[in-house]
């Protein structure tokens, strides 16, 4: 009896012993398929045990980024958190710049922003300049520039997005610093004090405005689409009884050279500072924007036209271009006689928004 009795028990530890070995045996198989079944590669198991991070792992979603910075030398698994949080990105310096960002202190919010939105040569930049908290609150916009990124922090003013858009626009530079030369012309076309227009250019389709839109005897051009569009508003107005008479349309860069050199020496520097452009600066030169006048009044601004301009002129695409209290962005003073196309669309949404065709373009058109 003895003798069966112990049988038994050995028996029992022999089994208790097997199942241990099959559970240790199979214990790795499991883990490995838990891992693989998360989408890992095989080969990552062993660095995702050996690290330390497989309940991590088994317990999240698949992040390639944890992947690549586990088989990575620069693993640090204090970043783990964040490592999940961060959208993987193809770049040959991924590992680096994660581990570098993050040590900086920049959150995985604003990292995935900035391999979103920023070159590579400025965020290399970030690794050895202080911390910039706010980053991602000049990120968000879709208009943001990365080269303009040191200007907009120099130049912030309280408000992010007119930052961006400020210094998108310029407004950060002197007038007439850093001008860019208009190489792709369009209907869209932005000419102002930081964008110019080459001597030689002409547009295509000037096309001479029928007299009975015209004030005076000079024959008035504007480019095809414009021209249209203006005979268009002012047959409408006539309707309602009102003048819109072309008085300045096209000019050609020597015309503006002509008017810009008649009024500095009727009035002075000041003045042509605020109200006329110098050539190849002016709108004048796109055939896109011209002068009015009313047929009895002297002085546009007093006259009813004015007020029927101000509510229509959107309509047939045209915008005040030099709107009152807006010199410090369009670099004039309001000129109630200069309008400009741009098209149905735009001039409706500046029209309803309140703003100038440089907040315009650098928000929707200068990609
Ligand atoms: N008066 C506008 C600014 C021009 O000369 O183009
Ligand atoms: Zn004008």
């Amino acid at each position: 009896m003895e003798k069966k009795k112990k049988v038994r028990k050995l028996k029992k530890i022999w089994i208790i012993i097997l199942v241990i070995i099959v559970l240790l045996l199979a214990y790795p198989s499991y883990l490995t398929f838990k891992i693989v079944s998360k989408n890992y590669k095989i080969s990552s198991v062993y660095n995702i045990v050996s690290k330390g991070i497989k309940d991590d792992i088994i317990n999240n979603n698949y992040s390639k980024t944890v992947e690549v910075m586990v088989n990575s030398d620069s693993f640090v698994k204090d970043n783990l958190d964040n490592y999940f949080k961060i959208k993987y990105v193809v770049k040959d310096d991924f590992v680096t710049r994660i581990n570098k960002l993050l040590e900086c202190g920049y959150t995985a919010d604003d990292i995935n922003m900035i391999n979103d939105k920023l070159s590579d040569d400025v965020t290399t930049t970030l690794y050895d300049n202080e911390l910039i908290k706010d980053i991602s609150n000049y990120m968000e916009f879709d208009f943001f520039k990365s080269e303009n990124l040191y200007r907009y922090i120099d130049y912030f003013y309280g408000d992010y997005k007119d930052t961006v858009v400020a210094v998108n626009i310029g407004l950060d530079k002197e007038l007439y610093e850093d001008v860019n030369v208009i190489k792709d012309f369009s209907e869209q076309v932005l000419a102002n004090k930081y964008n110019k227009l080459d001597e030689s250019f002409e547009p295509e389709n000037l096309t001479a405005i029928k007299s009975s839109c015209t004030k005076g005897n000079v024959t008035q051009y504007l480019s095809k689409v414009a021209q249209v569009a203006f005979e268009n508003m002012c047959d409408s107005a006539l309707k309602e009884g009102k003048y819109i008479l072309a008085n300045s349309a096209y000019r050609s860069y020597s015309d503006q050279q002509d008017i810009y050199n008649v009024y500095f020496n009727l009035y002075g520097q000041n003045y042509v500072d605020n109200y006329v452009a110098l050539p190849g600066y002016s709108e004048h030169q796109t055939g896109l924007a011209l002068d009015v006048a009313s047929r009895d009044y002297n002085t546009f601004r007093s006259s009813p036209e004015y007020t029927w301009m101000l509510n229509n002129a959107y309509k047939y695409g045209f915008i005040l271009r030099y709107p009152e209290d807006k010199q410090a962005i369009t670099g004039y003073k309001n000129e109630a006689w200069h309008f400009r196309y741009v098209g149905v669309e735009i001039a409706t949404y500046i029209k309803e928004h309140n703003i100038t065709y440089e907040e315009y373009y650098v928000m929707f058109l200068d990609k």
